[in-house]
């Protein structure tokens, strides 16, 4: 093995350490943040997601919000159609962090890969903050009560 023996060791370290992080990207889990906050009285950041609301969710929960008709009843595909994100719905049922993450890596990244759903997966198409700005849009169009409600979930999720 005369060709490993005169191979210098920091170049196996920079190898490995190449290697380690690749198999980081590769098998991270998905939900990498945990930072998420929705800010439904940041008027900037409500005013910014309404815009996106409209850009990118409204064709099919609804310009105002209402989802699309017999939300509840799967279509003949099997798949559900896209439920209210107003009081109606469940969004609310949701803490900030879950609801992040339904919207960035779709639903699979809850029900599992073999689930198949129309809702499309933003991370490549919204940032970050663009995720946030929208979710906070919409919990800033709930009434006061549906809002303490879903501030006590997101205390209750935080707690776990
Ligand atoms: C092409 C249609 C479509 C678009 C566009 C779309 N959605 Fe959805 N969305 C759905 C469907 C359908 C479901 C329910 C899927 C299921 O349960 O299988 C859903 C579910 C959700 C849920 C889970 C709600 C709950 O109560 O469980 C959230 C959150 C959500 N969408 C947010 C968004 C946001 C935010 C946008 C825009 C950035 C968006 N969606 C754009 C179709 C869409």
């Amino acid at each position: 093995m005369a060709l490993f023996g005169r191979t210098p060791i920091p170049l196996y370290a920079a190898a490995l350490l190449l290697g380690t992080l690749l198999v980081y990207q590769i098998y991270a889990p998905k939900g990498e943040r945990t930072d998420i906050e929705l800010y439904p009285d940041d008027v900037q950041m409500v005013a910014d997601g309404k815009a996106l609301y409209a850009q990118h969710c409204a064709s099919c929960h609804g310009a105002g919000l209402e989802g699309q008709s017999n939300w509840r009843e799967r279509k003949s595909n099997g798949r559900l159609p896209a439920p209210p994100h107003d009081e109606t719905g469940h969004t609310w049922h949701h803490d900030d962090l879950s609801l992040f993450k339904l919207t960035k890596h779709g639903l699979q990244f809850v029900a599992g890969d073999d689930y198949e759903s129309d809702m499309p997966a933003y991370k490549d198409v919204l940032s970050d903050r663009d995720i946030v700005a929208i979710l906070s849009f919409i919990k800033s169009t709930w009434p006061a009560k549906v809002r303490e409600t879903h501030d006590e979930i997101n205390r209750r999720a935080r707690l776990k």
